[in-house]
């Protein structure tokens, strides 16, 4: 058997259409450009490369971009102030704080100030409380969470009544995953470094979210046959066929997997580009509930 890739690039493109043509549907109306105010405190050079590509999605979705950056040594105050600036600022649709922040700034006290409809990435505690609980709805869903679950919709795959495992339990991707998916009526087990007997764990996954950044960890016997994989993780894989010196490969060794699962999203070309496209359809959402 070999599974059925998961093109999350043509998913990309498609929520990506759907978002330009809705943006350029407002402007031509008169209504306010959406715009995404991202905000980068630091110089690592992913997150750099991270907020460049989002404000390029703006731009080429014929949305505004604005974006901030403070130095490495930037203080809490000043982080403060400006996403204070940025809340207060009606030109700005959505503000997304980059992540990880230098060690000295206190994330959640970042995260707890942007204005809950502004709040694209839905990081603020609110949003994810709503997350959280039966019966309320948060108004942004974190982009990369929202992307796996949109890709598993668009492939067929079942989530009511399935058992889903989601290795990783980290704020921005494992546990906010878990919560769509329990949300969803699937039946959800979150495991992480300390579980025990991984492998057995992961063989009863009809649904497995793997974002756990260990380079090919999830071995093809782990898998139940047709179960639908869906990868996260970017890992850089020494590689001296390739101009780089590496190429990119998931959490889950794909050339086992996709020998037993059912779907599977291939590194890259899967999640990533879902990402953004997340956030796009966030940022546009965070316009139509300002200026509906
Ligand atoms: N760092 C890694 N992924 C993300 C993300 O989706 N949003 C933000 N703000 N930071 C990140």
């Amino acid at each position: 058997m070999t599974a059925q890739l998961i093109d999350g690039k043509a998913i990309a493109q498609k929520v990506r259409d759907e978002a330009a043509a809705e943006v350029a549907s407002r402007t031509a109306a008169g209504k306010p450009q959406p715009t995404l105010a991202t905000v980068l405190v630091g110089d690592r050079t992913d997150s750099a490369a991270y907020v460049s590509s989002k404000g390029k999605a703006c731009l080429e979705l014929g949305m505004g971009s604005i974006s901030e950056h403070l130095p490495a040594d930037a203080t809490q105050e000043q982080v403060d102030a400006l996403v204070k600036k940025l809340n207060a600022d009606p030109k700005v649709s959505g503000i997304l704080v980059q992540l990880p922040m230098p060690a000295h700034i206190d994330e959640e006290r970042v995260l707890s100030l942007i204005s809950i409809e502004k709040d694209v990435d839905g990081f603020s505690p609110i949003n994810i409380g709503r997350l959280a609980q039966k019966g309320r709805k948060p108004l942004f869903v974190p982009c990369t969470p929202y992307g796996c679950i949109y890709l598993l919709e668009q492939a067929g795959v079942k989530i009511e009544g399935a058992n889903a495992v989601v290795l990783g339990r980290s704020n921005i991707v494992g546990m906010p995953a878990a919560l769509l998916l329990i949300g969803k009526n699937a039946t959800v087990t979150v495991c992480h470094s300390r579980t025990r007997d991984l492998p057995a764990v992961v063989r009863q996954a009809d649904i497995l979210i793997a974002a756990i950044g260990k380079m090919e960890m999830v071995r093809g016997d782990w898998i139940k046959p047709g179960a639908a994989v869906i990868d996260v993780g970017i890992n850089e894989k020494p590689d001296a066929t390739k101009k780089k010196g590496y190429r990119l490969v998931g959490d889950v060794n794909f050339e086992e997997a996709v020998q037993v699962a059912g779907y599977i999203t291939p590194v890259p070309g899967g999640v990533g580009p879902m990402t953004i496209a997340m956030l796009m359809r966030n940022t546009l959402r965070a316009a139509q509930i300002q200026n509906p």
